[in-house]
């Protein structure tokens, strides 16, 4: 398992079927990977469980107490106040400020590049795009402290959430992730601040103004810093996933370049050289099944599914006792060969409405049940709309010599080294 987690479990699912039971001394752990069973367990056995903690313990020192870090009432309060501004119809008001951010960011890409960074490219457009979306300001100069920020953070947690307790921070050799926790803090913070100094009628019509809504409103519920944490779990868990699969579904372009010109083909017959609107989003259906076969192949956010039973359940017919430890390791299910024929293979017509059916819960890139990822729609109609204008504007391709880059952990799935691809620019 320490060579080769996802091997093992997959070797062992073949062998064991889709619940199987590890004794992690000493934690009892089950994996679970059936879809059904998985359903069973994150749907109907949701009020039994809470988040993985250790996990929770280590996002929380930056994301402090917001809807990805808690349970019970004070997650359900939060949730239900927030779910307002993410519905499909609410993230259409954000698509002009998305193809704002995409389009200054074009606009600094070069015509062409032999080995263009496109992963450090998108990271900073993502992050542009939620900065707009929350604070109705883009990124500025200190972008790449945030980038770096964000990257050291991820680092310090990922090696830290696999050990039962944390080195304090103040020891000598965490220098690097105390600056890092204090830069996000400082930019999240700011932003707040500066907010609060504004007379409230000059409030742009955003997140931040939402939430501050809720602070006034309810000052003991929502006091300033449950708004600086909602911030912050918005900036970072929605630009570093939003990002990361756009990376990794720029690469199944350029590594297939079948699929890469039959999006475009798409975009270029639906869109006529416009820029998309919401309008447009449904017609991209083509382009909306490389983004879900590059979800399948590249689950962007997989550790947030583990759970802890805080009493006795029955899953699948077996009594599993409270403290039991679930994973759901969406990479694992996404590879099932049952459902996804040649499973490492990138297939957009998997998706398609003539294609055989897919079991419920077998693709399952946000999560589900109640605790399903409060900013999906906003992440397929971001990712869309990214993707179309990219296509409208660019080609890439795999430089010649590059290897297929290899998905690691580092609480989001990225390659193992930054993403580089051939761009060139269309002649328009
Ligand atoms: C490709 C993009 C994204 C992917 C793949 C993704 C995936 C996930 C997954 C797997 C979960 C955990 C679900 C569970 O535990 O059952 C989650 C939770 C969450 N996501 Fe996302 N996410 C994405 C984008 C976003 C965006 C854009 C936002 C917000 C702006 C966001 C905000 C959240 C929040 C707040 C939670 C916690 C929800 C709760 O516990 O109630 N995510 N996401």
């Amino acid at each position: 398992m320490s060579r080769d987690l996802l091997g093992a479990w997959s070797a062992w699912r073949d062998e064991y079927g889709g619940m199987m039971h590890l004794r992690i001394w000493p934690e009892h752990q089950v994996v679970v990977t059936d879809p059904e069973r998985v359903r069973e367990l994150l749907v109907d056995h949701h009020d039994a469980l809470v988040r993985w903690e250790r996990a929770i313990e280590v996002f929380a020192q930056l994301h402090g107490h917001s809807t990805l870090t808690s349970e019970g009432v004070a997650w359900r309060t939060k949730r239900h106040a927030l779910q307002p501004a993410f519905t499909p119809k609410a993230v259409q008001a954000f698509l002009p400020a998305m193809a704002g951010a995409a389009d200054a960011a074009f606009a600094q890409w070069p015509r062409s590049d032999a080995a263009w960074p496109i992963e450090s490219a998108f990271t900073s457009l993502g992050m542009d795009v939620i900065l707009r979306m929350m604070f109705s300001s883009g990124i500025a100069a200190d972008a790449r402290d945030a980038e770096r920020a964000v990257h050291e953070a991820a680092v310090a947690g990922n090696a830290e959430m696999y050990w039962p307790k944390s080195w304090p921070d103040w020891m000598p050799w965490k220098g690097k992730k105390r600056r890092a926790l204090a830069t996000l803090d400082r930019l999240i913070t700011g932003h707040v601040r500066a907010r609060m100094d504004m007379p409230q009628a000059d409030w742009p019509q955003d997140l931040l103004t939402r939430l501050l809504a809720l602070h006034i409103e309810d000052p003991a519920t929502w006091p300033l810093k449950a708004v600086r944490d909602e911030c912050m779990t918005a900036f970072l868990a929605g630009h570093e996933t939003t990002a990361a699969t756009l990376t990794w579904w720029a690469w199944c372009m350029a590594a297939n370049p079948a699929a890469q010109a039959a999006a475009r083909a798409e975009v270029d017959a639906v869109l006529q050289d416009r820029a998309p609107t919401a309008a447009d989003l449904p017609a991209l259906d083509y382009l909306g099944r490389t983004l879900q076969e590059t979800l399948r192949l590249y689950p962007a956010a997989p550790v947030l599914i583990s759970r802890r039973s805080v009493r006795p359940i029955t899953l699948g017919g077996w009594h599993l006792p409270a403290r039991t430890i679930f994973a759901v390791p969406l990479h694992l299910m996404h590879h099932d060969p049952r459902w996804f024929p040649e499973p490492d293979a990138f297939r957009p017509e998997r998706f398609a409405s003539d294609a055989p059916a897919i079991p419920r819960g077998a693709f399952m890139p946000f999560g589900t049940g109640p605790r399903v990822c409060l900013g999906q729609h906003l992440a397929l109609a971001e990712m869309t709309l990214l993707a179309a204008m990219f296509l409208q504007r660019y080609s890439v391709d795999v430089p010649p010599g590059a290897t297929p880059p290899k998905p690691v952990f580092n609480i989001t799935l990225r390659p193992e080294t930054p993403l580089v691809l051939r761009l060139t620019a269309r002649v328009r």
